[in-house]
């Protein structure tokens, strides 16, 4: 069962960033990998670059960036794989994913080997992963991880126990759409191809990773009012 944190959206980051943090302590410097995992267009990739923001150390003039996120969205196979495979058609479903690459990585990076460690990174403007373009140095304490499948199960069950913990982003359906239908356009895609892609391929894989929810340790609530404040988050374990 999973702890609800009620957030306004200005106080998520600060508040996951502390939780990072008490991690790092407890574990008296061991790596941290935490988990920032929900519903397509959920805000993960946003939330989690600003928790990693919050982590940044040292003087302005010279900040020691302690946090690095690693996106499961760079372990999408390439488009010409997918056509090869025939589910170019469902591209982000959990099938169009090298998730045994992904949980490769986290290995690796849990392992706290010398470093770097590279991990590949998705682009929209090209519609493809790119190797290497995450540098993750030895330094680096704390590494945010996010993606919609990290609690699914089966190919993806080993992800759950590589993290320390990990928090669902959850926001309503309908804002949650709307955002992601502006995201697509905004990337080039007709306003009703847009539309139908969200409510098509989007919208089953919604539905895959909200059945995930209660593997969270923590679901944080976006946007809500009557925020509960960060002190009644559960202990961190
Ligand atoms: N707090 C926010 N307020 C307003 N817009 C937001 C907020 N957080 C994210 N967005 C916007 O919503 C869209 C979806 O956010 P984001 O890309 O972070 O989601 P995601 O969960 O990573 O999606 P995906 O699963 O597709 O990778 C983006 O266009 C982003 O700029
Ligand atoms: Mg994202």
């Amino acid at each position: 069962m999973s702890a609800v944190l009620r957030l306004p959206d200005g106080a998520a980051a600060p508040a996951l960033a502390g939780r990072a943090a008490a991690l790092l302590a407890a574990g008296r410097g061991r790596r941290v990998l935490v988990g920032v995992v929900g519903a397509p267009g959920a805000g993960k990739s946003t939330l989690a670059s600003a928790v990693a923001d919050e982590l940044v150390e040292g003087a302005p003039a010279r900040p020691a960036r302690r946090a690095v996120v690693v996106p499961m969205d760079g372990f999408h196979l390439a488009d010409a794989e997918l056509v090869r495979l025939g589910r170019r058609d469902r591209k982000g479903a959990p099938d169009t994913f090298d998730a045994e690459g992904f949980v490769a990585l986290l290995r690796r990076l849990r392992e706290d080997a010398p470093g770097p460690v590279y991990a590949p990174e998705f682009r929209r403007e090209v519609e493809d992963p790119v190797a290497g373009a995450v540098r993750v140095d030895r330094e680096v304490r704390v590494v945010v991880v996010e993606g919609n499948y990290l609690l699914l199960g089966e190919r993806w069950a080993p992800v759950r126990d590589l993290l320390d913990e990990t928090w669902f982003v959850d926001l309503p359906d309908d804002v949650r759409r709307a955002r992601l239908v502006a995201r697509h356009t905004a990337h080039g895609k007709a306003p009703g191809d847009a539309k139908a892609w969200v409510l098509g391929p989007d919208e089953t894989n919604a539905r895959l990773v909200a059945a995930t929810r209660e593997r969270a340790d923590v679901v944080v609530r976006l946007g809500a009012a009557g925020a509960a404040p960060a002190a009644q988050a559960p202990p961190v374990r």
